[in-house]
Order: C-alpha cells, then sequence, then structure tokens
C-alpha cells in the first residue's frame, strides 16, 4: 500500500511518487535580476505565491543550478527561490570585500528587495555559514533553518593555509587543476563511479565560475568566524542534514551541531557526500517534505 505523507492542509506526497528529477538542461527555471544592495542578484522564483517562501543558498563553488531537483519538487507547495551569491552563477560581483557576513547582508538586501518578510533558508555548506550569519543578524526574519553538509566550526591554521595554496594555485595554472581536485572531495566514492551527469554538472559549474570569485570566496571562507556556541541559541525549527560519506563536513561534525541545537533534527543521506541534495536528491527532499509538513514547519502561513 502506498504510504501518503501529510505535506500540508489537504497536500500529500505518496512515499513512491518519485521525488527526483532528471536534469536535463540549465535553464529549465527563468532566471530573473533585481538590485539588491549594491549588486544585481539572479535568481529563480517559482511555486505559489503565498506563505512563508523557501530560500535556497548553494554551496562552494556552485550556483543556484545545484538546487534544480528541490525546486521542481517544492514549487508544487510553496514560494522557492534560489539565487546566486554575490560573483558566482550571474549575479553581480561587486566591488567590496567577500566574507560570510557580507553574504548575510546580502540574504537581507536580497529579500527586502523582493519584500519578503520572513523566509525558510536552506542552505548547502557555504550556503550553511550563510544561513547561519543570517539568523545571528537578524533572527526574527528566518522561520525555520535547513543546514547541509555544513559545520559551525572556524578553518584551522593548517586549513586557512591550504586555501591561500588554492589560490595560489589557481592564479598560476587556472581552474583545471582545482576543478579536478575539488570533485574528488566533493562526491561520494559511488557517485563519482555511478552519478556522471551530477559529476559532469558540478565540474562544468566550477569551470565556468569566475577565478576572481573562487579566489575572493576562499579568503572570505578562511575568515569566517567559528559559530559553535551560538548554535544554543537558535530557537527556530532547525533540520540538519548530512551525506553519509560527506568528507568535508563529517556526520560527526553534524552530530555535534545537533546536539547543540535544542530540538534539531538529524538525517543522514544515504549514498551521497557532500553534495547530498543532488547525490541523492529523492532522500535529500523527502527529509526536506516531512521537516516542512504542518507540525513542524508550516511552510505556508
Ligand atoms: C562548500 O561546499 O560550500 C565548501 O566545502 C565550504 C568550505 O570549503 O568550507
Amino acid at each position: 500500500m502506498k504510504k501518503a505523507i501529510p505535506l500540508r492542509d489537504g497536500f500529500f506526497v505518496f512515499e513512491n511518487k518519485p521525488l527526483i528529477i532528471k536534469k536535463n538542461s540549465t535553464m529549465k527555471f527563468k532566471e530573473n535580476q533585481i538590485l539588491a544592495g549594491d549588486i544585481q542578484v539572479t535568481y529563480i522564483d517559482e511555486g505559489k505565491h503565498e506563505g512563508i517562501p523557501i530560500i535556497f543558498i548553494h554551496g562552494f563553488p556552485f550556483n543556484k543550478w545545484s538546487w534544480e531537483n528541490q525546486i521542481d519538487v517544492f514549487k508544487e507547495h510553496a514560494r522557492v527561490l534560489a539565487y546566486d551569491v554575490r560573483g558566482f552563477g550571474n549575479t553581480n560581483p561587486g566591488t567590496v570585500e567577500y566574507s560570510i557576513d557580507r553574504f548575510g547582508q546580502d540574504l537581507f538586501h536580497f529579500m527586502d528587495a523582493l519584500q519578503i518578510e520572513k523566509a525558510v533558508v536552506c542552505g548547502l555548506s557555504m550556503g550553511g555559514y550563510i544561513a547561519l550569519n543570517a539568523i545571528e543578524q537578524q533572527p526574527e526574519r528566518i522561520s525555520a533553518v535547513i543546514l547541509a553538509d555544513t559545520q559551525c566550526l572556524a578553518d584551522t591554521e593548517e586549513a586557512k593555509v591550504k586555501r591561500m595554496n588554492t589560490i595560489a594555485a589557481i592564479q598560476e595554472k587556472g581552474l583545471q587543476e582545482y576543478t579536478q581536485d575539488s570533485i574528488q572531495k566533493l562526491f561520494s566514492e559511488s557517485s563519482l563511479a555511478n552519478k556522471k551527469e551530477e559529476v559532469l554538472f558540478i565540474e562544468h559549474t566550477i569551470q565556468h565560475t569566475r577565478s576572481e570569485t573562487i579566489c575572493q570566496t576562499l579568503k572570505a571562507l578562511a575568515g569566517r568566524r567559528e559559530m559553535c556556541p551560538f548554535l544554543e541559541l537558535i530557537t527556530i525549527p532547525t533540520l540538519i542534514m548530512v551525506g553519509q560519506n560527506d568528507q568535508i563536513t563529517t556526520p560527526e561534525v553534524a552530530q555535534k551541531m545537533h546536539e547543540r541545537i535544542a530540538g534539531s533534527i538529524l538525517t543522514v543521506i544515504d549514498n551521497a557526500g557532500h553534495i547530498s541534495n543532488l547525490e541523492n536528491a529523492g532522500s535529500f527532499n523527502l527529509a526536506l517534505l516531512q521537516f516542512l509538513k504542518p507540525e513542524v514547519v508550516n511552510v505556508v502561513a
């Protein structure tokens, strides 16, 4: 028998309904642009324009198209937005220094420009750093948060040196070697072998990102603050997700975050590395759907 998962009043998703869409091309959804603070932000805006929207924030060095599988499913239930962080995809790089604080402010400029007072925010990795920063800046504007494949720790001295060496290598040799190294760390072994389309997509994404943006963001990531003590102050509904084989932000790291955020839910996504929303979109979407149901987070107010 099919098991129905309630989403919100009158809406159900059947357990065996496909929760994955096939990635066939870019431009599946319309790209929009809006002036937000000092930059033109490029974004996707789909679904019902009622209730509390969900804003997806991509990881490094990706862009909004990495959320295609989620947009396709969640647009049936809520307003879904995915935007390109400053300098990524088609959003302007601007002229200011990059930092996670800056990216957090950018999120609010984006929300202000669209007159969005409150949103559910879902961030993967760097997107999770931005989401945490945003909750610290204006907690009243984030109604729930999904922290995927991310962490609250700052870079160690060793990690900072590694990032600086990466910048030097990119400046000397370009993005080719950097892309190949990144792919090996981002995906699980099984995804590398079996998810060729997703791997090619991320390879293409990295190679088409401005080197200047990658280098500036590497500096921003190296300079980010530790947010672990702040987790204890979070009171909004929180879902933490992590790929079972994530080597960058491991399930142990996710478990520690879960222990610090009262009432948080931790879901380990099997058959996935660091890009769990892409490597196992079905399980990722299912966990997110369950989180967004009325008893937990009513995405439609
Ligand atoms: C990401 O996926 O956003 C990065 O792994 C974040 C980081 O390098 O700290």
